[in-house]
């Protein structure tokens, strides 16, 4: 039996995988780490704390196992890493979340030009991506931008850190807004505009090449690595979203909606984001909200350290939709689809003195999947062809947010039967990349077994659609408060 390893380094924690090359996990660890807000509105983490959870994870789930064939990554995407000379990390990463870079990317737009941008790189300039955290650090940080040789996103930090290597993977790097999406490799106009030396950059591969082995650092050893994936792009291949018409949304810290898609579809108000996907040639348009899962865990640590989420799930589903007329909005770190605002923030709206706790948890699902079906609308508004909905990340095992999702779509909704997503992805790459399967597709066809699908309920849904109709109306009122906020 060969067996497949998939990381996942995520924002909550770093979840390693050991599956057999039937895609069944035999083994598993998650190690949490924090995430550092220094200001309102930032967010960092310490690249060794991914490092260290890595390590301790590999080392469990392959402890003793022979026969291992290759690793392969999912990684948060967007994140800075920036490293010295010597390869040590030289500040904290700026992590996908940070909105702190809204005059970066103007800069940005000023030198590339708006149009122009979104030709290259299929998107405008982004907070969250990161080339505006490059000129962030140039512009405030001189002395820290001096020191930096090589910049590298969250995994492929790891993967440096593993195999000695400088490499990514088209899907991740397409976040960082310095990669030519239709040609899927670095756009030397755009590094030369913004002034960024092409060879602080890693070397670009598509998501099953192999890039590197395990270099000698006690486990591993000469254990092949491929490029793997961003997080998204390798949930995608570990749900078998991998062929135009197929969609899933997932709520992990943040919450996506992505669609496959054969070829490069550009949302010219750049709500959603068109990247490279984890299958060869082939792409994705996704919307992302900030705080999807953050929102719940905010709320719970912070008002409801008592309650497990399966409890919250239980409570949460006693309150009627609507949650008594309470509205909540996620938008806890700024909003990407489909304000694209760095200054929104999280709200309640309509709090009376009938509302309990419960009442708030109802309507802070609600308001997170509120904010996944503007994602949705988006896509329908550019044509993108969705004909089958799964439910993923942490918040899609959760069968009372799989149903609100499936009833405010009025869409059928699958999930799968394995809930390893990204890992199962990362792991799938990895088969590929080292001849346990055939193609990425293949793979997913033979692996990868769904749930029966929940069924939408009419009135559950004609009763969503009105808190959703005033839902949609709340952030127009409160644009201009929000930015006001972000001056005092
Ligand atoms: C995608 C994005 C998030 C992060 C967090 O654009 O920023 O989904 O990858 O996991």
């Amino acid at each position: 039996m060969r067996y497949l390893i998939g990381i996942d380094i995520g924002t909550s924690g770093t979840k390693t995988v050991l599956f057999d090359e039937n895609g069944k996990n035999i083994r598993q660890k998650t190690v949490e780490y924090p995430m550092s807000q220094p200001k309102n509105g930032w967010a960092e983490q310490d690249p060794d704390d991914w490092y260290n959870a890595v390590l301790e994870t590999l080392k469990y789930v392959s402890e003793g196992v022979e026969g291992i064939s290759g690793i392969g990554f999912s990684g948060q995407m967007h994140g800075l890493v920036m490293l010295d000379g010597d390869g040590r990390v030289i500040r904290p990463s700026i992590i996908w979340c940070d909105q702190r870079t809204g005059k970066e990317c103007e800069e940005i737009t000023e030198r590339v030009g708006k149009e122009r941008l979104v030709e290259i790189t299929a998107n405008p300039a982004l907070t969250g991506f990161t080339a505006s955290k490059i000129l962030w650090v140039r512009n405030n940080e001189p002395e820290n931008y001096k020191k930096c040789k090589h910049i590298l996103l969250p995994k492929d930090y790891i993967r440096y850190r593993l195999t000695g290597e400088f490499a990514t993977d088209v899907s991740d790097a397409s976040g960082m807004q310095l990669l030519d999406v239709a040609k899927r490799d670095w756009s030397d106009e755009v590094l030369e505009k913004l002034d960024i030396d092409k060879s602080l950059l890693a070397r670009v591969y598509e998501s099953c090449e192999v890039t590197g082995y395990v270099k000698n650092i006690g486990i591993l050893e000469g254990v092949p690595v491929v490029a793997g994936a961003g997080d998204n792009a390798a949930a995608a291949v570990g749900s078998g979203t991998v062929t135009a018409g197929k969609a899933f949304t997932t709520i992990g810290t943040s919450g996506v909606v992505y669609a496959h898609t054969d070829a490069p579809v550009i949302d010219k108000a750049g709500r959603v984001h068109t990247f490279c996907c984890a299958v060869p040639n082939k792409w994705h348009v996704m919307g992302v909200t900030q705080g999807a899962g953050l929102s719940l865990k905010w709320f719970r640590s912070n008002f409801a350290p008592e309650l497990s989420y399966k409890e919250i799930d239980k409570i949460a589903e006693g309150v009627s939709i609507g949650a008594d007329k309470l509205l909540y909005l996620p938008y806890l770190m700024g909003e990407r689809t489909p304000h694209l605002d760095p200054n929104a923030r999280g709200t309640f709206v309509g709090i009376s003195a009938i509302h309990e706790k419960k009442h708030f948890l109802r309507a802070v699902m609600e308001g997170v999947s509120y904010s996944l079906r503007d994602c949705l609308e988006v896509l329908y508004e550019m044509g993108i062809p969705v004909s089958e909905m799964l439910a993923v990340g942490g918040g899609g095992t959760s069968a009372f947010w799989r149903r609100m999702l499936c009833d405010l779509y009025n869409m059928q909704t699958k999930t799968i039967v394995a809930g390893e997503g990204a890992c199962l992805g990362a792991a799938i790459l990895a088969g590929v990349g080292t001849g346990v399967y055939p193609s990425v597709e293949e793979a997913c066809d033979s692996i990868i077994s769904y749930s029966d699908p929940e069924i939408p309920s009419e009135s559950a849904h004609a009763e969503y659609e009105k808190s959703y109709a005033v839902y949609r109306n709340v952030y127009k009122g409160l644009k201009d408060t929000f930015s006001a906020l972000s001056e005092l």
